[in-house]
């Protein structure tokens, strides 16, 4: 089982933002997705979650073809995001921002949760624990209480994550997760995206910082200019000369 990425393009009018793009992203792996500023990471995965239409080519979840599906469908489908410019809500606690993670696994209906019924009651209490389960997981439990917005910018990408993680996907697609991070919690989440792996799910990674990327990743996707100019394991990702000319231009290379 996999997310796949057939010959996708992007053109936002004379900008070709993906240029056929092919990616796998296997379940219980960490495949890294790097390349330069506007080489057009984030826009591979606002494609994916249907945020953004696809211009040519194909995007399969499993057996299911999402390519043109609304972002709610394919939320449902089991994917979930973060954001590389953050999105939380400021005002709300830790702890409400979770719970709106849940909403894809929310069984009780409406009209039984604003009447109270025990069986609403106990989905909360079950909610609830479960939110507090990945607060715990997360090292943040003590912060459930505090307003979203008055956290570190590291602790906010963590309510991303959890409020991703909520929804219980197969995939997760983490833009650029630890940056404004210090080197002591992008290891501890390292070793959280591991064993998120481990479990089963489906992690595209994107990021800047490549020992991160090379640590987790056994398959790393290269983009330059929409198109993929290399993918491989790290090691040889990272000797390719198109790589190298990329990041620090030709007449370094
Ligand atoms: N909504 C949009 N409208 C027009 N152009 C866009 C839009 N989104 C992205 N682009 C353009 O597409 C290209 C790829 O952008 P994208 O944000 O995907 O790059 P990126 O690899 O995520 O960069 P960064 O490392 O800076 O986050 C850029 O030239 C960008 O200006
Ligand atoms: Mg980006």
């Amino acid at each position: 089982m996999a997310l796949q990425l057939i010959d996708v393009s992007k053109n936002f009018g004379g900008v070709i933002a993906s240029s056929g793009v092919n990616i796998t992203v296997p379940k219980g792996k960490i495949t890294g997705l790097i390349g330069p500023n506007g080489a057009g990471k984030t826009t591979i995965v606002n494609m994916i979650t249907g945020m953004l239409s696809v211009s040519a080519g194909r995007i399969i979840v499993g057996d299911r073809d999402i390519t043109h599906s609304p972002a709610d469908q394919i939320c449902r489908t089991g994917l979930a995001r973060t954001f590389q410019n953050i999105r939380i809500l400021h005002e709300n606690s830790v702890l409400e921002n979770i719970l709106i993670g849940f909403h894809r696994h929310e069984r009780c209906s409406t009209f039984a949760a604003l009447l109270g019924l025990p069986s609403s009651r106990n989905e909360t209490a079950e909610i609830r624990k479960r939110a507090y389960d990945l607060l715990t997981q997360f090292g943040m439990s003590d912060l459930a209480e505090h307003p979203a917005g008055s956290l570190s910018y590291g602790h906010q990408r963590k309510v991303e994550m959890m409020r991703a993680l909520a929804s219980e996907p197969d995939y997760i697609l983490l833009d650029e997760p630890i940056a404004g991070m210090n080197n002591v919690e992008s290891d501890v989440l390292a070793d959280l995206f591991l064993g998120l792996a481990r479990s089963g799910k489906g992690i595209l990674l994107i990021e800047h910082n490549i020992r991160f990327v090379s640590k987790l990743c056994e398959q790393i996707y290269v983009l330059d200019g929409g198109r993929l100019i290399a993918e491989g394991p790290p090691a040889d990702v990272l000797r390719d000369p198109a790589v190298i000319t990329a990041y620090i231009g030709g007449e370094h290379a």
